[in-house]
């Protein structure tokens, strides 16, 4: 006897008409016309079934402090910086946890069942960091929480930032992170990049660095990241995050640098909102998009997840934890708009990020952990193009979220009386 059985789902890769069983919060079964009784059985329609969405760059110790202490006026990232230097001494301990657990409301509700989050060490109380650690615990039943030790002020630029980093990690963080672009010279930066992989060699971490987010095209740490990568044999566990400077940077340099990054195994996180919002702010016409070159970077071998980054904090007034929302903007800022293309994006916010994460038994096979998102789409272009309802979220089998059809009436004589929006 099986604890669900989803009937009539279409999966990702285009398999049609397939029923999933799960048993103890795993997928035991995987095929169509699928022989069983179930504790729980649902229709799935054919709509599409996905592995619930990963988020793979947030910042939750800031997120919805949208207006506090006030707005950012230029909407540049170092105005953001040194709005959130301004909230700092205000924040508490209850509204950061409260925050926090809002914002994980809304992503469960969204599919979103796995965010990875900076938190800034930058403050001796690490009020921050313990506040996340707290929230990590508190939505362990729904949510994975994964925590970078994030120096926002500059590792060698701030005080106490890296002993307050390793003191982050002491606590439970579980990555390490970084600003090499906001150090005070290239060589500090250089230096800090250095640093920090060494110090994730010691503790067997992770590591993901915000590297290189300006437009200025001589920020080159990402080169400095893979160069470390590759000595310290961390190939696979380190993410770049932003490489926005890979924009502006030289074509020819960046044909050297590429296949640089996919031999060191580095990985490249792009955050699309964010991107396009906060870079190209010193430019008159043309204005760059500041996003890294997501499919040239696909192209080299180097894996590319998006990040939501932020959602109603100094740096953005938008966002919802939607993560289609995310790969529907970094679709039309790359231009990724042929259908392998389109398919990578959906990729970008599922399959990708999990292994950056290192998520174990993520994905639709037999074993995987049953944390699942069922959309009102037919395949993946199509969950991106609508934003597609989420109308199941299921965590280890069991359904932590539902939201009725998007359907519209319409009342328009000799029109059919309802809008279907998959004929369009
Ligand atoms: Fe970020």
């Amino acid at each position: 006897m099986l604890d669900l059985l989803l009937r009539n789902c279409t999966l990702p890769d285009g398999r049609s008409g397939v029923d999933l069983g799960v048993e103890d919060g795993r997928i035991v079964a995987l095929q169509p016309g699928l022989q069983a009784q179930a504790g729980q059985e649902i229709d799935g329609a054919g709509q599409l079934l996905s592995p619930a969405f990963v988020d793979a760059h947030f910042h939750m110790d800031s997120t919805l402090s949208y207006g506090l202490p006030r707005v950012n006026q230029s909407g540049t990232l170092l105005e953001g910086i040194a709005l959130w230097g301004e909230l700092k001494p205000s924040l508490t301990q209850e509204a950061l946890v409260e925050r926090a657990l809002a914002y994980c409301d809304w992503a469960v509700a969204k599919g979103l069942l796995a965010i990875r989050s900076h938190v800034d060490v930058c403050d001796d109380r690490l009020l921050a960091v313990e506040a996340l650690l707290h929230v990590r615990e508190r939505v362990k039943p729904y949510l994975d929480l994964q925590l970078v030790a994030f120096p926002q002020d500059g590792l060698l630029r701030s005080a106490h930032a890296l002993r307050n980093l390793q003191r982050a990690l002491d606590l439970g963080v579980d990555v390490v992170g970084g600003i090499p672009h906001f150090e005070r010279t290239m060589e500090q930066g250089a230096e800090s990049v250095r640093l920090l992989c060494e110090l994730a060699a010691e503790r067997g971490l992770r590591v993901d660095m915000h590297c290189d987010e300006s437009d200025d095209p001589l920020s080159r740490h990402i080169e400095t990241l893979a160069l470390h990568t590759h000595r310290l044999g961390l190939q696979g566990r380190v993410a770049g995050s932003h490489l926005t400077s890979m924009h502006s940077m030289d074509n020819y340099y960046v044909s050297k640098l590429m296949p640089l990054m996919a031999e060191s195994g580095v990985a490249a996180i792009a955050n699309p909102l964010i991107n396009i919002t906060l870079q190209g702010r010193h430019d008159s016409y043309p204005k760059r998009r500041g996003m890294t070159r997501v499919p040239e970077l696909l192209a080299a071998g180097v894996p590319v997840a998006f990040g939501q980054d932020c959602v109603m904090d100094p740096w953005y007034f938008g966002g919802s934890g939607d993560m289609l929302e995310v790969a529907h903007m970094g679709l039309h800022v790359a231009q990724m708009t042929g259908q392998a293309a389109m398919r990578q994006c959906f990729d970008a916010v599922t399959t990708t990020p999990a292994r950056i994460l290192g998520l174990e038994d993520y994905g639709l096979d037999v074993g995987c952990r049953a944390d699942l998102v069922l959309l009102q789409a037919g395949d993946p272009p199509e969950a991106i193009r609508l934003r597609a309802t989420r109308l199941l979220v299921i965590r280890g089998g069991k359904i932590v979220a539902a939201t009725p059809a998007a359907n519209a009436r319409l009342y328009l004589p000799g029109r059919p009386a309802a809008v279907d929006w998959r004929r369009a």
